[in-house]
């Protein structure tokens, strides 16, 4: 056991995003760094690249829509280190807006990796969470509230719903499901959902991370904090290389979120901007996007 060594996990971090997480935690952190993907040859690639560079992270196969794989590395890093210090939930995936999947299918498989997954692999690491843990919750700008942008009583009535201070995790995945089972007929206008799947899963995870914060500020472990973070817009696949920021720039917001020094007073259960501006989730504005 590596007692009393401190310990940092990026989830889906063998390329993009993650990966430049990942570099700049193991320039900045003080303990070991878990590189982590679901395929071992990709994992084991990027691990490679990185030693390159002189950085050495941990590495473990992680695929957070496996239950059984999220299970095994929480083990893993119950009997190596006694708890966990630093999450980044990093993963997910975007289809192409030009992906020849049916909406439904991408409601689906977006909502099931980037929502459900994100929140199953949350419930499972929180509690090895050690006092003054720090959790990043990777989302977007298109997580803001306001990408439910319609003003009729549906779409005011669901951004109330989602803002609510009593919000618990149980509705809000009774209302992401409520979405994945709307756009299965295409009626997910008609319940004030954008017509985006992506937008609706980092929405719920934006939210998800405010019920968060709720829940750690009422936890005996003092000090752990949450928050949701757009890391801009970035040259990764995900985007098909159209970001203008660089990967690096892209972790800069997340990485500094992941640091968050002990006792801090904010930013807590806040939704962050790539340049560290603390955004209003519920009445924006947001700034200007890259
Ligand atoms: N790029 C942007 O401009 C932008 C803007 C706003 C928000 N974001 C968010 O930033 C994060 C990183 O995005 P990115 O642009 O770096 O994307 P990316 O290059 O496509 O990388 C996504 C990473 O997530 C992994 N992943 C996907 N599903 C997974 C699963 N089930 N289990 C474990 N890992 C999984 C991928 O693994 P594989 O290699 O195996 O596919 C890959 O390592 C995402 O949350 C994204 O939504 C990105």
């Amino acid at each position: 056991m590596s007692a009393g060594k401190k310990v940092a996990v990026v989830t889906g971090s063998n390329k993009g995003i993650g990966f430049a997480i990942v570099k700049e935690l193991c320039q900045k952190f003080d303990g070991d760094v878990y590189l982590t993907s679901r395929d071992e040859g990709r994992g084991g690639a990027a691990v490679e690249e990185l030693g390159k560079l002189g950085f050495h992270p941990q590495y473990h196969q992680l695929d957070i829509d496996d239950e059984a794989s999220a299970l095994r590395f929480r083990d893993h890093l119950q009997s190596k280190y006694g708890g966990l210090d630093v999450l980044v939930n990093n993963a997910a995936i975007a289809f192409k807006n030009a992906a020849p999947e049916p909406f439904s299918q991408q409601a689906t498989e977006t909502l099931k990796t980037n929502f459900f997954s994100t929140l199953r692999f949350c419930n499972i690491m929180f509690p090895i969470l050690r006092p003054h843990a720090r959790v990043v919750n990777v989302s977007s700008s298109a997580g803001h509230l306001l990408k439910i942008s319609g003003e009729n009583s549906v779409a005011i009535d669901l951004r109330k719903k989602l803002s609510s201070s009593e919000l618990t995790t149980k509705e809000l995945t009774e209302m992401i499901e409520g979405f994945v089972k709307a756009a299965q007929t295409g009626d997910h206008l008609k319940f004030g959902w954008p017509n985006s799947a992506y937008a609706t899963s980092k929405i719920g995870i934006s939210a998800l991370t405010r019920i968060q914060q709720r829940a750690f500020d009422n936890d005996s472990r003092p000090d752990i904090i949450v928050n949701s973070v757009h890391p801009g817009y970035v040259d990764t696949d995900m985007t098909s290389h159209k970001g203008p920021l660089t990967i690096e720039q892209g972790a800069v917001a997340p990485t500094w979120l992941a640091l968050l020094p002990p006792n801090v007073d904010g930013p807590k259960g806040g939704y962050v901007w790539y340049d560290k501006q603390i955004v209003d989730w519920v009445n924006g504005p947001t700034p200007t996007a890259v």
